[in-house]
């Protein structure tokens, strides 16, 4: 049933700017229709009868040398069996051993056979030659069926992030990052509490992003609807002082920290422990200033490390973010207009000043969130390689 999906994937793919060819299995093609996969992809789907009715015209090589990624979605059990024991019978094992660069797994099928030891072996087999794997995911197995377990083949959403990831130039490889994201919850009862609308989105996209880069990603989330982004650990949070746990407990082994999430700067002196019952009148909250995380970290930065904060000011931005920047200690702010209306909260873009510790002022114009990310994540590799660099020329002056 997973093939249902494939014309979608083959969609969101295009989407993703990605240009893209199908190829067909016979079984495949009993569950979805060539003419779905052909409008999905723009294109002629490539079939196992193309393929031997193509005498002389070796389309599983052309295919093999063509793409950058070959993604089997969904595969089935028989499919790994004869990929990892190098049958090539029909075109799409064939152009596997034809020597396609990269293989992306997305397996479909029933848990048992998942977890059978056949399947583990071959699983094993085609890791060790580099094969890449995304799913299967837990879940409801044929509609209609009571029975759940390990073995639906991931969303098309999901591949499409997979794919990304192994397309993208691990630039930032051996960097470890830590990335904050979303509110916090200062709470003056146990049901109420002071926070504010981020949903999140900008900080996981710089984790997302990073992760993408090859870095090793620690995302210290305040409460959001968004998943937990896969290859990345994940810290959930409430309170700024649990956030301030969270980061300053491992900022040490940190190469890069991104303070992304937009920490009340306030919560209740206390913080009742039953709900205060409704009163007529006017009722008070004493706030005290929460802990400042990232002027903690500004104070405990070591020579090599990168700080990158967001600043959101509703006037006097630029001042307030240099200000912010330089208290701080950060190498780089990136500065919201909360008014702007590509840049509001939980909007899916951006547009920022970056500014930076030497001065320097960069505006990125509106951009999706990934983008924005991207454009930080830029300036952060650079900012490493010169401290690296530094750091490098000292210890050659001293030894
Ligand atoms: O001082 P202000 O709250 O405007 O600074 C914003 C930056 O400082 C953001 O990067 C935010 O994540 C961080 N911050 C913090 N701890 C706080 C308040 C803000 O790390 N208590």
């Amino acid at each position: 049933m997973a093939a249902m999906k494939s014309p979608f994937l083959l969609r969101r793919l295009r989407e993703a700017g990605y240009l893209v060819r199908a190829a067909a299995s016979d079984r495949a093609l009993a569950f979805t229709t060539e003419t779905a996969l052909a409008v999905a992809a723009g294109g002629a789907v490539a079939t196992d009868a193309r393929w031997f009715a193509a005498a002389g015209d070796a389309l599983h090589i052309d295919l093999a040398r063509w793409a950058d990624l070959l993604v089997i979605a969904p595969a089935t059990a028989a499919g790994l069996a004869r990929a990892a024991s190098g049958l090539a019978e029909d075109l799409i094992t064939a152009t596997i051993l034809a020597g396609a660069r990269k293989v992306l797994w997305a397996p479909a099928m029933n848990p048992e056979m998942w977890h059978h030891p056949a399947t583990r072996a071959n699983v094993e087999t085609l890791k060790e030659w580099g094969h890449a794997f995304v799913g299967p995911e837990h879940g409801a197995m044929a509609a209609a069926s009571e029975e759940s377990g390990l073995g639906r083949m991931s969303e098309p959403e999901t591949i499409v992030e997979h794919v990304r990831y192994h397309l993208t130039t691990k630039d930032l490889e051996g960097r470890s990052f830590i990335v904050s994201a979303g509110p916090t919850r200062e709470y003056f009862d146990p049901v109420r509490f002071i926070s504010n609308p981020s949903s999140g989105k900008m900080g996981y996209a710089i984790a997302e992003a990073a992760r993408d880069r090859g870095a090793q990603v620690l995302l210290v989330s305040g409460p959001t609807t968004l998943p937990d982004p896969w290859g990345i650990e994940v810290v959930r949070v409430e309170r700024a002082e649990e956030m301030y746990a969270a980061i300053t407990e491992r900022f040490s082994r940190a190469n890069a920290v991104v303070m992304a999430a937009a920490v009340a700067d306030w919560q209740p002196a206390h913080t009742a422990s039953e709900k205060t019952p409704k009163k007529k009148g006017v009722n008070m909250v004493e706030l005290v200033p929460t802990p400042d995380i990232l002027a903690e970290l500004g104070h405990r930065k070591k020579p090599g490390q990168v700080l990158a904060g967001f600043a959101m000011e509703t006037r006097e931005g630029r001042e307030r973010a240099r200000a912010k920047l330089e208290r701080k200690n950060l190498d780089l702010i990136a500065l919201n207009f909360p008014t702007r209306s590509d840049s509001a909260f939980g909007s899916d873009y951006n547009n920022v000043e970056l500014l930076f510790a030497n001065g320097h002022v960069e505006a990125t114009g509106r951009l999706s969130k990934r983008a924005v990310a991207e454009r930080i994540l830029d300036h952060i590799h650079e900012l490493l390689s010169e401290k690296e660099a530094g750091l490098n020329a000292e210890q050659g002056k001293t030894s």
